[in-house]
């Protein structure tokens, strides 16, 4: 049925949750609940219970949870830390009536893993101080002020508040791009070190409801300071997660253990254009893989990197390593075997002109292409004739791009197709495309081309990926 943002990431006991938005009776959006499945690898998921239903004061729309180690809430038992999920209460009704303090943020407690759910008595937590949109609470625990830090979005910024025991909640600051009127949604904010320097910095998330860099809605990230209660950062500097189509609402893990010490996120593999129109029946819509978020020196710039979390690689099953194909101008390479589920890798020299390409195709002569082209500088994904299309006119209309900034002799791409979804790392996860598409029948046949230059890939590896469910 309908899934859309992952919610109450949080890791306890060995196992990865994740929650997200949920509706039971239908495969469109409808009364948000909770839905829930944990894994000990963010690979193999196990489906739970419905976690939190509608209730009196609303619908349930997303948020986070934490551990509460110290027990600031006093919701644990049996010197057990409690699970706290903190989510924003919509009132339906409240929005028909034309009311405008319809969102709320308020918690709810678990005392055995996140398997049963009490919320608390005296929500709302965070009462609406006549915000219409006032949603998607974030909450971490931020170690030198020993408070909770809550983010979420208020309409077009991120309000930033704080509290001693996660009930009551005192508002700090605002951070926002003066003037702007697009809807931020589903804020996350954590520290990241620069790989380069070993400087520390802090990642303010925002996904964007509108105008993403191919159209629609996407995740976007500033990079900034943060001292506990303020974000400091250049607001005009907002750059892009993912330059895909294809992942919304990318938020973070809270409580990954100390000695493992990643910041692993996912992101909801859909786009608001056309989210409910996908031509998918029992299901609508899925996660991007998992990944691993870091923090790297690009000249004067700060960006997010992303690769998929090393845990993916438990997937892979058999190795095809081709080793070098050297192409001339307009020349193409059939990779033997069938690219349906696998995973590629690959490396090759900077091409001077055209562009260089992976091409996926089927027996119905659908393709989806993907690459890099010099005359731009960028990596592209195409899914113009790649199937199913006509359910939204956005979907296949144009090239997707994502800027490849510099590099060295050599790309690097490495490429995971599944049924419905592919996902492109590029130069070690610097650019990363994911676009969701819709063959009729699944790709049969991937080819390397060459289009006006000729070019030599120095490693060409094909690999099968493990179906993860049984
Ligand atoms: C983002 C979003 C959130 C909201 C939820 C409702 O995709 O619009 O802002 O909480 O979805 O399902």
């Amino acid at each position: 049925m309908w899934m859309n943002d992952p919610n109450g990431m949080v890791f306890y006991e060995g196992e990865y949750h994740l929650f997200y938005q949920f509706y039971p009776d239908s495969n469109v959006w409808g009364p948000m609940h909770w839905g829930h499945a944990v894994s000990e690898d963010m690979v193999h998921w196990e489906h739970l219970p419905i976690a939190l239903y509608p209730d009196s004061l609303g619908l349930i729309f997303s948020g986070s949870a934490v551990i509460d180690w110290n027990n600031t809430s006093g919701f644990g038992e049996n010197g057990e830390p409690p699970m706290i999920a903190i989510f924003t209460h919509h009132n339906m009704a409240g929005e028909k009536a034309g009311m405008v303090d319809f969102q709320v943020q308020s918690i709810a407690y678990s005392n055995d893993k996140g398997r049963s759910w009490t919320k608390y008595d005296g929500n709302p937590v965070v009462p609406n101080p006549g915000i219409k949109d006032f949603r998607d609470p974030k909450v971490i625990w931020h170690e030198e002020t020993q408070k909770w830090v809550m983010v979420f979005s208020a309409y077009d910024r991120v309000r930033i508040y704080t509290s001693p025991n996660m009930k009551d909640w005192a508002f700090q600051s605002e951070f926002g791009i003066e003037g702007d009127t697009r809807l931020w949604e589903c804020p996350d904010l954590f520290p990241l070190t620069v790989e380069e320097t070993g400087e520390e910095k802090w990642i303010l998330i925002t996904s964007i409801q509108k105008e993403a860099p191919n159209g629609g809605t996407a995740t976007g990230y500033f990079v900034g300071d943060f001292d506990g209660s303020t974000f400091t950062g250049n607001p005009e500097n907002l750059k892009w997660m993912d330059y895909g189509t294809d992942n919304y609402a990318m938020v973070t893990w809270s409580d990954i253990p100390e000695e493992d010490g990643r910041r692993l996120g996912i992101g909801w593999m859909s786009n608001w254009q056309y989210a409910q129109l996908v031509p998918t029946t029992a299901w609508r819509s899925a996660m991007t893989l998992p990944r691993e978020l870091t923090l790297h020196q690009v000249g004067e710039e700060l960006e997010v990197w992303s690769v998929p979390a090393s845990e993916v690689i438990s997937i892979q099953g058999t190795e095809l390593n081709v080793g070098e194909v050297v192409l001339e101008a307009n020349q193409r390479f059939e990779l033997p075997g069938s690219p349906d589920l696998t995973s590629l890798t690959l490396r090759v020299n900077k091409p001077q002109n055209g562009r260089i390409a992976v091409v996926y195709s089927n027996q119905e002569g659908e393709e989806l292409v993907l690459g890099y082209r010099v005359a731009d500088n960028q990596f592209f994904i195409d899914r113009t004739n790649a199937g199913i299309s006509d359910f939204h006119k956005s979907f296949a209309e144009k090239v997707h791009v994502g800027p490849a900034g510099e590099f060295g002799e050599e790309l690097e791409l490495m490429i995971y197709l599944d049924r419905s979804s592919v996902e492109l790392f590029a130069n070690g996860g610097q650019r990363v495309m994911t676009d969701i598409v819709f063959p009729a029948s699944p790709y049969s046949k991937v080819e390397l081309a060459s289009e006006g230059t000729n070019t030599t890939f120095s490693e060409v590896i094909l690999r099968s990926v493990e179906r993860i469910w049984d």
